[in-house]
């Protein structure tokens, strides 16, 4: 096949790809699909019963369910396991299929999601290359596949969450920053780390929703220490934009959008902490009379599932409709990137998933954070002590330390200064994926290496 160029489409190619059922794994998949259908591929996405995207939103691709055998109630550690062992046959089966379809042209390349790891030893037996796609950032790569050796230093399991003492192995992170399993998940967290890294080193690349001018150093010592071709393309939600159907799992409530257009520029707090995590009853309550508290006007997405033990929509305090009312909104699920990019928006209160996090650093909207679970205390660092273009709640949910960080963040003088440099890297986000830009020749690379298979 002829080496791609930029106006060479590469009609015969069919990309075969496989995220992982998560919202913040599902976006950046679809949406390289997406760039990747743009770039002339041809697609097919494979995905499970659970959490499965809607092929209407993406009448280009052609889709094929598997069977996943999971049951409901599960925690997201315990569904990760699962699939890794019950969607093996089930894939290989499509898999073995697709390679010889006559109507779409066969397969030459296929993309699943990092914490899909079985699927290398099914790419190797079947004889088509593999590439990853690793969904959080570099800085959380290089903290997850140190945690083997983290474990065996004896960090893990980890006895005070809350320990400021840097990890010297992991700088910038503290002890509190490290990824933290629940108890009853730290073995299959472990087992499951230590497939994800050894398959992914056997593929034949990786690709992160990551950009050079955000993490340059890191990105190198991955190349580095994999030693296999690494294609920093992000942000794949701007790449993508204009093609891009939605991958959203719940529907956004777009009337937002005409809230905000009443508001004052730069006067709004978004708040939302992603498609996963959950707070319990309590920290509810703070949150609320710390919005309500600090005055500023907000737009809340309080997600059905949000509270802990509540499967419907939450229940707000007394009096807090009454008190906000004029200033304030609650939606169940928001089109984010595009509430991110309205001018009345001035702040972001994240839980710090990699997604919202980046989608805030394009936009150029400064963050208060709020780390749950996982890679989001990393971020959290990342945002707070490196970027410095936001700051953390480092002790929980408490409604004066709430009203008082978001009045710093909206009106402060330190939220005036992170909003100058989070519009500094913004620009340069901007910068790489324009021609010529770092993300965008990344993305060239790609498809050469793609396009070579
Ligand atoms: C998870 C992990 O929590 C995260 O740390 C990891 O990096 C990826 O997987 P999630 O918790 O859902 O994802 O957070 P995040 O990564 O921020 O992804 C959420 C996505 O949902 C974002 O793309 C965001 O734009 C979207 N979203 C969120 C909406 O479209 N509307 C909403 O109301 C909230």
């Amino acid at each position: 096949m002829a080496r791609v160029g930029e106006n060479q489409l590469p009609q015969a190619h069919h990309l075969l790809l496989f995220p992982c059922p998560f919202q913040g794994h599902l976006n950046p998949m679809l949406q390289l699909a997406t760039l990747l259908h743009s770039k002339g591929f041809s697609i097919t996405i494979v995905h499970t019963q659970f959490n499965s995207p809607n092929p209407s939103n993406f009448s280009n691709f052609h889709f094929e369910i598997i069977p996943d055998g999971l049951s409901d109630g599960l925690h997201p550690m315990d569904i990760l396991s699962i699939i890794n062992v019950n969607c093996a046959a089930p894939f290989r089966a499509v898999l073995a299929r697709m390679l010889s379809d006559n109507r779409r042209g066969p397969i030459t390349c296929v993309i699943t999601d990092d914490v899909l790891s079985f699927t290398q030893s099914i790419t190797d037996s079947l004889k088509v290359p593999r590439i990853v796609l690793v969904t959080c950032n570099a800085t959380s790569y290089v903290t997850i596949s140190s945690i083997p050796m983290l474990h065996q230093k004896g960090y893990y399991p980890i006895e005070d969450p809350n320990s400021e003492v840097p990890v010297p192995e992991i700088p910038p992170l503290r002890v509190k920053d490290l990824p933290v399993p629940p108890p009853s998940t730290v073995g299959t967290f472990l087992q499951l780390i230590v497939r994800q890294i050894s398959a992914t080193r056997a593929s034949s690349g990786l690709i992160f929703n990551a950009l050079d001018c955000l993490e340059q150093t890191t990105l190198s010592k991955i190349q580095q220490e994999f030693r296999i071709p690494v294609f920093p393309i992000g942000p794949l939600y701007k790449f993508a934009a204009g093609h891009s159907g939605s991958s959203s799992l719940l529907s956004p409530d777009h009337s937002c959008m005409a809230w905000l257009a009443k508001q004052a520029p730069k006067s709004v707090i978004y708040v939302s902490f992603g498609s996963i995590a959950a707070i319990d009853g309590p920290d509810l309550l703070e949150m609320a009379w710390g919005l309500a508290n600090s005055g500023q006007p907000f737009l809340w997405v309080v997600r059905p599932g949000f509270v802990n033990g509540s499967e419907c929509a939450a229940e707000l305090p007394e009096g807090f409709e009454e008190e906000t009312r004029d200033r304030g909104l609650v939606v169940k699920w928001a089109p984010q990137q595009e509430v991110l990019s309205h001018p009345s928006v001035g702040g972001f209160w994240t839980h710090g998933g990699w997604n919202s996090t980046l989608e805030s650093v394009c936009e150029g909207v400064p963050m208060l954070c709020w780390p749950c679970f996982m890679d989001q205390a990393g971020n959290a660092r990342l945002v707070s002590h490196v970027w410095r273009v936001g700051m953390t709640l480092e002790n929980g949910l408490e409604r004066c330390e709430i009203d008082w960080a978001i009045r710093r963040l909206m009106v402060g003088n330190e939220g005036k200064e992170m909003r100058e440099r989070i519009k500094d890297l913004k620009e340069n986000v901007d910068r790489s994926i324009r021609k010529g830009g770092s993300s965008h020749q990344s993305l060239d690379a790609l498809i050469d290496l793609i396009s070579s298979f």
